[in-house]
């Protein structure tokens, strides 16, 4: 048995969590949105700052809910998010899970947060037990990353095709900033898509047509500011909700397009969503339905999952500390998943 304390701050949010063989016993997240909603996006040095302020008390609330109290003798290690992210944040993720480690004479893990969305799918908690790890085709869709990623065991990771521009989430909270609706646009722009219709207006579908497993998201957000200066800004909710919806369609159809593809050229049969985008209904809808046609099964994550948060990195140092693999910490802003750092010896 493995119990792991994890820490994630590479964003905007402030995350702790204690995992035990990849079955969640606290699941803490105090999110910055609020602070960076007023600017459009994540400032950074705000970032920083309220990480600073928050890390400490998000800790301890983690380890009061999974009845540990203040002690950390229960634990067999202390993990953290190494990066990919915002370097500020991150320091202060690592700095408190250093402190923690040295303290406890436990040993620290440094987790890739996109090996973290990977694990989303594998964590267990009252409403299930913890799924054994397999193999499997996932597609990684957050703010910052859209990419489809060969899961071929622990630390055994091939990047397929990965976006050429903006990530999917980025478009959602761009399409969103020029509708005037708010940030972060995914929730929002979701939530006006299930009122409309997506055939009311027929966005591009970026490099659907091509053989590769790439994307590229900037030429549909470049469509909506041409369809919005050619015939005006939407002046009805049911119209706003039309574009949202169509917007939407262009988005997941492309991603459901290439996530079929690659997993049926895997002959893994198993497709995972995870990150931040995971959440959105048209797209949970829309694989679950290539899923059923094309016959291959489809993992995506509980809600409270998607987003950011330290149980799955929790349950990804779990499974790295089982694996003996206990690699410290090295903090980076843009280490591919298929980096050496993350093989296994
Ligand atoms: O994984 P995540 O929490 O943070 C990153 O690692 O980037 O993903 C955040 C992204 C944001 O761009 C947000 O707009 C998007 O996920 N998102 C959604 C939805 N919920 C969050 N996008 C579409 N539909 C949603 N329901
Ligand atoms: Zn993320």
């Amino acid at each position: 048995m493995t119990r792991v304390l994890a820490i994630e701050s590479s964003c905007d949010e402030t995350a702790a969590a204690v995992v035990e063989d990849g079955r969640v016993l606290s699941n803490v997240v105090r999110s910055q949105t609020d602070i960076h909603a007023t600017f459009g996006g994540v400032v950074p040095e705000l970032a920083s700052r309220h990480h600073l302020g928050a890390v400490v008390p998000v800790v301890r609330t983690a380890l009061q809910k999974a009845g540990l109290g203040e002690r950390l003798e229960g634990l067999d290690a202390i993990a953290v998010t190494e990066g990919p992210g915002l370097v500020g944040a991150l320091l202060v993720g690592v700095q408190m899970a250093r402190g923690l480690a040295l303290a406890a004479g436990l040993p620290l893990l440094g987790i890739h947060h996109m090996e973290g969305h990977v694990f989303s799918a594998f964590l267990g908690d009252e409403t299930r037990p913890a799924p054994p790890f397999v193999p499997h085709i996932a597609l990684l869709v957050s703010g910052g990353h859209t990419e489809i990623v060969e899961v071929a065991g622990l630390g055994r990771y091939r990047v397929l095709g990965a976006t050429r521009d903006d990530a999917a989430g980025e478009a959602y909270d761009k399409v969103a900033k020029i509708l005037g609706l708010g940030y972060p646009g995914g929730p929002i722009v979701d939530r006006l898509a299930a009122e409309g219709n997506g055939a009311t207006h027929n966005f591009p579908r970026s490099m659907a047509d091509r053989d590769s497993l790439e994307f590229s998201f900037s030429g549909l957000k470049t469509a909506i500011m041409v369809h919005l200066e050619r015939q005006g800004a939407p002046t009805s909710r049911a119209a706003l909700a039309d574009l949202c919806a169509s917007f939407q369609a262009a988005v997941v159809d492309v991603l459901v397009l290439k996530a079929t593809k690659a997993v049926l050229e895997s002959g893994y049969g198993r497709l995972h969503v995870v990150g931040g985008v995971a959440a959105n209904k048209g797209l949970r809808a829309a694989v679950t339905a290539a899923g059923a046609k094309h016959g291959f099964a489809v993992e995506v994550p509980a809600l409270r999952y998607c987003g950011d948060n330290a149980a799955m990195i929790a349950a990804a140092a779990c499974a790295r500390f089982q694996a003996g693999a206990l690699g410290g910490v090295e903090i980076h802003t843009s280490r591919p998943l298929d980096d050496e750092r993350l093989r296994i010896a």
